[in-house]
């Protein structure tokens, strides 16, 4: 049979078949594989039926069908399986051919497997893709990298079935070489920790503090996302809000309170640790998931350990106070969620630094602007404000954002003084408060910790008065020598 296919995609939970059906709607001959081939099978016989999508039922009869240079995507879980199919790979592939991941892959594997394919002579791409199963078949933002040589052989192809936004422009463009794809997209997942956690916490106070139903908090989401918070998780949330159980109640209070994680957010967090990055929003975004599941645990303390009563019953029954407290709630989330953005971006520039990728940080914002999870309005003030200034040392200082902070912030702190007065937690309100504080701090107390470290470990200090770099040590009991330790930091 005649070579013709232009790329073959294995992996056919939903998301690869939905990238087979958008990438077949664009007009490009997809063969599909899958490690239990009758999977294939069914696939050809219900959701690619009547599509010029090819089935293969094995590595070789795939690679057979395939143009030259071959391109070859997996969509299949992260870790063992990615290796395991690189290495099945391998022998049915000539020089110049592409091999591409678009799974949830831990960046540092991609650089890994960028190396090992390049020496055999093949190209590699790591891949995020983004938007869940309705974002694979209608359009996800895609941000690949890996080999450079390998990016013009998929950029039609990828930007053809990308999501679109104003003016027809594609969320994909190469991110950069090794792991940077998939850096990004664990950056982009890290975010979309927070942006949840923010929302959670938000729905939170309107539900133990001022007592609201579902169906009011659904009109509250509803409005946020006329504005400034205009989002997909908001919306998202807004219709969740709205679902009825099967006996008309609203069906979010029947989900148990524990959240899952498959383990992205927990790699931004501990790859910012190695960078020495504060990304102190989504570390308690992952953490708040930690705390959810220890449920038994939470039951346990809960009817031993005292608090404040939560309900908040004179802003409750006034409607102007309401409103009012609805709106400092907003303002919460949107001031912390520019933290957090702020945070991310922080992250992704010290990770360009230390892999020496050349991020384009307007660029990340706009494959984000659409298609994946975190899309927002908002992802378009920070294009804007990249574009701007692409050396902008941090969010937190563009002009915009800092007129945005400064409406936000009276509401933000209420909102985090209240909830400690009542007992309600908001781990990543009070955080990114806490870190915003840090930040426009020309001070901090760390004078005194570094007088610790040197009265137990002769670890020294630096002076005010005196250049940087010169390291001092004091005896601080008179009983401890003159030497100081090395000084190093990590
Ligand atoms: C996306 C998502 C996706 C992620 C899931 C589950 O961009 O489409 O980020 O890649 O895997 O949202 O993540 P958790 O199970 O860790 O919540």
């Amino acid at each position: 049979m005649e070579p013709n296919a232009d790329i073959a995609l294995i992996g056919l939970a939903v998301m690869g078949q939905n990238l087979i059906l958008n990438m077949d709607d664009h007009g490009f001959t997809v063969v599909a594989y899958n490690r239990s081939t009758e999977k294939v099978d069914q696939f050809l016989a219900n959701e690619a039926k009547g599509t010029k999508v090819l089935g293969a039922h094995s590595i070789a009869e795939m690679v057979s069908r395939l143009k030259r240079p071959r391109r070859v995507m997996m969509l299949v879980k992260a870790g063992k399986p990615v290796d395991e199919f690189i290495d099945q790979l391998i022998p049915h592939l000539e020089p110049g051919d592409i091999i591409i991941d678009g799974g949830n892959s831990l960046f540092e594997d991609t650089n890994r497997r960028q190396k090992y394919v390049e020496s055999k002579g093949l190209l590699y791409i790591g891949t995020g893709v983004s938007g869940g199963e309705e974002g694979a078949r209608r359009g996800p933002s895609i941000m690949p990298g890996g080999s450079p040589a390998a990016w013009p052989h998929v950029k039609d192809i990828f930007q053809a079935i990308s999501a679109k936004v104003e003016g027809g422009t594609p969320c994909c463009e190469w991110v950069g070489e090794m792991g940077a794809g998939h850096y990004v997209k664990m950056v982009h997942n890290g975010i979309e920790y927070g942006d949840m956690q923010l929302i959670c916490e938000a729905y939170n106070i309107m539900k133990t503090g001022l007592g609201m139903s579902a169906d009011d908090m659904h009109e509250v989401f509803a409005e946020w996302n006329r504005g400034d918070l205009d989002s997909y998780l908001i919306e998202i949330s807004r219709d969740i809000l709205a679902k009825k159980d099967a006996d008309g109640l609203p069906l979010v209070d029947k989900i148990l309170d524990t959240a899952g994680q498959k383990g992205t957010g927990k790699w931004t967090v501990i790859n910012s640790q190695d960078l020495g990055i504060p990304i102190t929003l989504m570390a308690e975004a992952v953490y708040s998931r930690c705390v959810s599941a220890l449920k038994d645990e939470r039951v346990q303390a809960s009817s031993m350990l005292e608090g404040p009563n939560p309900a908040l019953p004179d802003i409750a029954a006034s409607p102007e106070r309401k409103s009012a407290f609805i709106e400092d709630i907003r303002n919460a989330l949107y001031a912390s969620k520019i933290v957090s953005y702020a945070q991310g971006y922080m992250l992704m520039r010290a990770a360009a630094k230390e892999y020496q990728w050349n991020l384009n940080y307007g660029g990340i914002a706009l494959m984000w602007r659409g298609g994946c999870i975190i899309r927002s309005r908002f992802l378009g003030k920070i294009k804007e404000a990249y574009d701007s200034n692409p050396a902008l040392t941090n969010l937190l200082l563009d002009d915009y954002f800092v007129g945005e902070i400064r409406k936000a912030q009276d509401g933000w702190r209420n909102v985090v003084a209240t909830a400690a007065l009542k007992g309600i937690p908001v781990p990543a309100f009070s955080t990114a408060l806490a870190f915003y504080d840090q930040y426009r701090s020309g001070v901090l107390p760390a004078n005194l910790l570094q007088a610790q470290r040197d009265y137990f470990g002769a670890h020294t200090y630096e002076r005010i008065d005196q250049p940087r770099g010169q390291f001092f040590h004091t005896n601080w009991t008179g009983k401890g020598g003159a030497t100081a330790s090395s000084t190093y930091n990590v």
